[in-house]
């Protein structure tokens, strides 16, 4: 069977904490690929895909941040046709401070998918959370699925463990 490729980054923060639960409890079916060095061909080597991005602002990512893992690797992306592909999103965010913002970056990531006619499961709905704004409601559901480990931690396994048995089947699992 084929793999699930989990792309993920940044390195070492909470993105990389959940991907690492995500790879737990995927087992073998899953590898873990930071997308600080991955290219296209990383890409292209999977049909199964998990995304896993934080949203650290926009003026930061464009600025002096624009060495950001995801700002080198979002190009990638949409040189990719996702025709055949079956990808998931997690994205990390903070729905206090930046309520307005609240996991934008799982949006501009979810919109360029779409885009490249990625066929995108395990989207959430906007119930029980907490926020303003955000770019990563499309069609009125969360794209994917938003986690807050800044403000509420005590969630994340909860939510996680429903969205994985939610996309498990997608993923031939
Ligand atoms: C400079 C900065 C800007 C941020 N901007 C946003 C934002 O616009 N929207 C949001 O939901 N979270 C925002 N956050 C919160 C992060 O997404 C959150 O802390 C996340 O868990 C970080 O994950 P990471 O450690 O994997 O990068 C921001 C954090 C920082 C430090």
């Amino acid at each position: 069977m084929s793999k699930i490729g989990i792309f993920f980054g940044p390195l070492k923060g909470s993105t990389n904490k959940v991907a690492e639960k995500v790879k737990t409890a995927l087992g073998d079916a899953a590898v873990l690929v930071p997308v600080k060095n991955a290219t296209v061909a990383d890409l292209e080597k999977f049909d199964k895909i998990i995304f896993g991005i934080s949203t650290v602002g926009k003026d930061t990512w464009d600025s002096e941040f624009s060495s950001n893992e995801w700002a080198k690797f979002l190009p990638e992306i949409s040189k990719v046709d996702y025709t055949g592909k079956t990808v998931a999103i997690f994205g990390l965010g903070d729905h206090i401070t930046y309520t307005q913002n609240f996991v934008d970056f799982m949006g501009s990531l979810g919109k360029e998918l779409i885009n490249n006619n990625a066929n995108v499961v395990g989207k959430v709905s906007t119930e029980g959370y907490e926020f303003d704004a955000s770019e990563a409601v499309i069609d009125g559901q969360f794209i994917g699925l938003p986690l807050d480990e800044d403000f509420e931690p005590e969630l994340t396994e909860e939510r996680l463990s429903s969205w994985l048995q939610k996309i498990k089947p997608e993923f031939g699992l």
